[in-house]
């Protein structure tokens, strides 16, 4: 099973939009993808018209002892299982305060008997308890970048988080890749941007951009992916290629690591574990 994170310390750089459509996209070559919405804004829910459950029913049931992934419902979507998020995990930030709470997440994906190909999580545009979470269970991180001056300066932070929590969380998150997103040809400043990501993180930008495109914000409308709205647009075109290109990346990050020897899960002691704060601030 791989774990994907999709980040960006940015807001409205398409995390989402991304979220949904990677994992659409896999749902329609076969993949079993089950989408965890980390989000306590809980947009890619809201998006996916899907109500938000009662907080047993959520991604709040990760935060608690002793669970069990495999207990708790998840939503039947077109391409892929949603866990949903929920308020409730706003309120609960502020007990999440212990170097292993950074863990939670990582640890119930280990004791779960599930077997899905990927899990997707979504997360918000800030470094909290819950997008360390994600990153600590993760070996993939998917970051969606628009060319532009924030979301660029946006990206590189959230590169640099990446780094710290593999070295000094989890040495498995080695696979890191740009998406350009929401690229407009035309503008000057989105060439100029393209350009100096690429200069600078080289094969970790992905060769595939999503553009611009209407469909994408109409199938939002919708509560559905723009898969099943208009499989034609070129939203459907661009997020099926990146889609293609990464799963060939996954691929061979899986191989290499089944070369390499494997990292013992006893790497970490929870005292060594810093808390969010000290990871900002290291
Ligand atoms: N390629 C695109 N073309 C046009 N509009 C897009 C595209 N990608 C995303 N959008 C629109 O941009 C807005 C922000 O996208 P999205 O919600 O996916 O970003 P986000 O990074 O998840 O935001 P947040 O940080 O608030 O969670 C949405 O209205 C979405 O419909
Ligand atoms: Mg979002």
């Amino acid at each position: 099973m791989d774990v994907l994170s999709v980040c960006n310390h940015k807001g409205g750089t398409g995390k989402t939009t991304t979220a949904i459509h990677v994992a659409a996209a896999l749902g329609l070559s076969g993949w079993s993808v089950l989408v965890i919405d980390l989000d306590p804004q809980g947009f890619l829910t809201r998006t996916m018209d899907v109500e938000e459950p009662r907080s047993d029913a959520s991604v709040a049931k990760l935060f608690e002892p002793s669970v069990s992934l495999d207990t708790i419902p998840v939503r039947h979507l077109s391409g892929f299982d949603l866990l949903p998020s929920s308020s409730t995990l706003t309120k609960r930030m502020r007990d999440l305060n212990k170097p292993t709470d950074v863990l939670w997440v990582r640890e119930v994906l280990q004791n779960s008997s599930l077997e899905y190909d990927l899990v997707l999580f979504d997360t918000a545009a800030a470094v909290t308890v819950y997008s360390l979470n994600a990153l600590v269970a993760s070996e993939h991180v998917l970051i969606p970048v628009l060319p532009e001056y924030q979301a660029i300066v946006g990206a590189e932070q959230t590169f640099q988080t990446i780094e710290l929590v593999e070295n000094k969380l989890n040495p498995r998150l080695q696979s890191r890749n740009f998406l350009l997103t929401q690229v407009d040809a035309r503008k000057r400043i989105h060439r100029t941007y393209q350009e100096y990501l690429r200069t600078k993180y080289g094969d970790s930008v992905l060769d595939s951009v999503i553009r611009t495109s209407t469909s994408l914000a109409e199938s939002r409308e919708g509560g559905t992916t723009v898969f099943d709205h208009d499989s034609s647009a070129r939203g459907a075109q661009d997020y099926a290629n990146a889609t293609d290109e990464l799963t060939q990346r996954l691929r061979s990050v899986q191989k290499s690591s089944q070369e390499a020897s494997p990292v013992p899960d006893d790497s970490i002691e929870a005292e060594d574990v810093p808390l969010p704060d000290e990871v900002l601030d290291s």
